[in-house]
């Protein structure tokens, strides 16, 4: 069974690929939203899930000590093998991504990390128009994602493109190992 640390769920909108009763994946749902934290647990509630949410503000990850051991401690409790960072990046600064990246590594069961994000691109007009209103303030270009991702401790294995919604919008993808 996929055990599954969704960090930045928001209301976990991802578990609606989950068939009800059927116990594919263990779910720990991390967001800073209290509000989609309580929509994340219903969703979960609809499809009998072996679910459990925490909130959590990544930005205060590196300035608190005692906010990042417990973050670890609950990761490691839990042990995830797959991380998900699912259009989370672009709203955090390097030194949150950077933090997040190196917490998330020193736990010993997890093998991926999986992200995407809205991403400036040359020449994509609708796209950086919508980038440029995105709600995320760190939205940031190929390289702008690259050089940030392979300054952490993990390894880009794949970079892919996505255009699950609009066709004018491509989101960026990386699986990250080890
Ligand atoms: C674009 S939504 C993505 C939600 C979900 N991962 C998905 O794929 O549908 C971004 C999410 O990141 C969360 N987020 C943004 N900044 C955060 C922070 N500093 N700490 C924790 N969560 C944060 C927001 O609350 C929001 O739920």
């Amino acid at each position: 069974m996929a055990r599954i640390v969704d960090i930045g769920c928001g209301p976990a909108d991802i578990l609606r690929y989950f068939r009800k009763q059927r116990p594919q994946a263990a779910y720990l749902g991390i967001d800073m939203s209290e509000r989609y934290l309580r929509q994340a647990h219903l969703r979960a509630i609809e499809k009998d899930m072996d679910a459990r949410f925490e909130k959590l503000d990544l930005s205060r990850l590196e300035s608190h000590v005692d906010i990042a051991e417990q973050f670890t401690a609950m990761l490691e409790q839990f042990a995830p093998d797959r991380g998900l960072l699912l259009g989370v990046i672009h709203h955090l600064n390097d030194h949150t991504v950077l933090t997040t990246l190196d917490l998330l590594g020193q736990v010993e069961s997890l093998q991926r990390v999986f992200t995407w994000d809205v991403v400036m691109c040359p020449r994509r007009r609708v796209n950086n128009f919508l980038a440029r209103h995105d709600r995320g303030g760190f939205v940031r270009n190929v390289a702008g994602y690259e050089d940030l991702l392979q300054k952490s401790g993990w390894k880009i294995q794949r970079m892919f493109w996505t255009r699950p919604g609009l066709k004018a919008i491509d989101y960026i993808n990386f699986e990250l190992a080890r």
